[in-house]
C-alpha cells in the first residue's frame, strides 16, 4: 500500500542507496563491528519492500566496495558471508514480492561459492516483473568505468568496432549492468557526505540526498523522507526550466 503523502508526488524510478553507518552503529553499543553488519543486514529487506509497495521500479543498494577489501580480513570475510546468507533467506520473500536480482561489480574477484549464490538468485528471479534490486557488490565507480573502456577497447583490436562507435549511448552498453536507467536519486545514511566511488557515470545528473540515520536504524520512513526531499528538487540537466525562463 503506498501512502497517502506519495500521492501526487513525483517518484523516482530508480533509488540507489549507499549503506552506509553499521561499524559506528555497532562501536556505538560497544559491540565489534560486524554486529553492526548483521543489524544492517537487516534494513535491506525493510527498503526493498517499501519499494515494492510503492512500485518504484529500480532499486540499487551499494553492498560492498572494491576499497572496502581494505579492512581487516575478518570483517571482509564476515560481511561477505553475511550477504550470501541474506541472499539465500530473501529468494523467498523475493520470488514472493516478484522482485528480479541483478548484481554489478567485479563479480568474477569474488570467492566461488558467493558467485555461485548470486548466479542461483539471479536465475531464479530472472522472470519476475517487479522491481529490479541492484546488488552492487565488489564495485567501484572508476573500476566499472575502466572496465567498460577496456571491453570496448578489446573490440576494437579485434577489428569488429571502429572507435568512432564509442558514444556516451554505446559506453554505456559496456557498464556492468547495461539497461538500467541512472539513478534518479541517490540516499546516503550515516552522515557522511561523498559518493566514495559509487556510480561514477550513472549520477552525472542524480539527486544527492544525505541522511543522518545510520543504515541498521533505517526504516520506510527514513526512505519517505528522502522520496519527499527528492520531489521539491528542480532537475533541469542543463537547461533551462519555464520557471527560470520567466520574467526577473
Ligand atoms: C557500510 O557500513 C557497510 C560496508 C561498507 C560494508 P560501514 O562498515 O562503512 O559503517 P561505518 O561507516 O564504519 O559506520
Ligand atoms: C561506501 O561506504 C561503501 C558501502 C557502503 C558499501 P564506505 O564506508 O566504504 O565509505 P568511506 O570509506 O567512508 O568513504
Ligand atoms: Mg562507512
Amino acid at each position: 500500500m503506498s501512502p497517502a503523502e506519495l500521492n501526487g508526488l513525483d517518484l523516482p524510478q530508480h533509488i540507489a542507496i549507499i549503506m552506509d553507518g553499521n561499524g559506528r552503529w555497532a562501536q556505538q553499543r560497544g559491540l565489534p563491528r560486524l554486529q553492526g553488519h548483521y543489524e544492517g543486514r537487516k534494513a535491506t529487506p525493510r527498503v526493498v519492500e517499501a519499494c515494492v509497495n510503492w512500485k518504484i521500479p529500480f532499486l540499487s543498494v551499494y553492498a560492498f566496495s572494491v576499497e572496502n577489501w581494505r579492512r581487516p580480513l575478518e570483517e571482509v570475510e564476515g560481511v561477505l558471508d553475511l550477504i550470501a546468507a541474506a541472499m539465500e533467506e530473501e529468494l523467498d520473500d523475493l520470488l514472493q514480492n516478484d522482485v528480479r536480482l541483478v548484481a554489478s561489480g567485479r563479480l568474477g574477484e569474488l570467492p566461488e561459492e558467493f558467485q555461485e549464490v548470486i548466479a542461483r538468485v539471479q536465475r531464479r528471479t530472472a522472470a519476475n516483473q517487479g522491481l529490479v534490486l541492484n546488488l552492487i557488490i565488489n564495485y567501484g565507480g572508476r573500476a566499472e568505468i575502466v572496465d567498460a573502456a577496456r571491453r570496448f577497447a578489446q573490440r576494437v583490436q579485434a577489428g569488429e568496432l571502429s572507435p568512432d562507435a564509442l558514444t556516451e549511448q554505446t559506453f554505456q552498453e559496456y557498464l556492468y549492468t547495461p539497461g538500467l536507467p541512472d539513478p534518479d536519486l541517490v540516499i546516503r545514511p550515516g552522515g557522511e557526505q561523498r559518493l566514495s566511488n559509487f556510480l561514477l557515470w550513472e549520477t552525472a545528473y542524480s539527486e544527492l540526498v544525505y541522511q543522518d540515520v545510520l543504515w541498521p536504524d533505517y526504516d520506510e520512513e527514513h526512505l519517505l523522507e528522502a522520496i519527499r526531499e527528492y520531489s521539491h528538487r528542480q532537475r533541469r540537466f542543463g537547461a533551462v526550466t519555464d520557471t527560470d525562463a520567466g520574467d526577473g
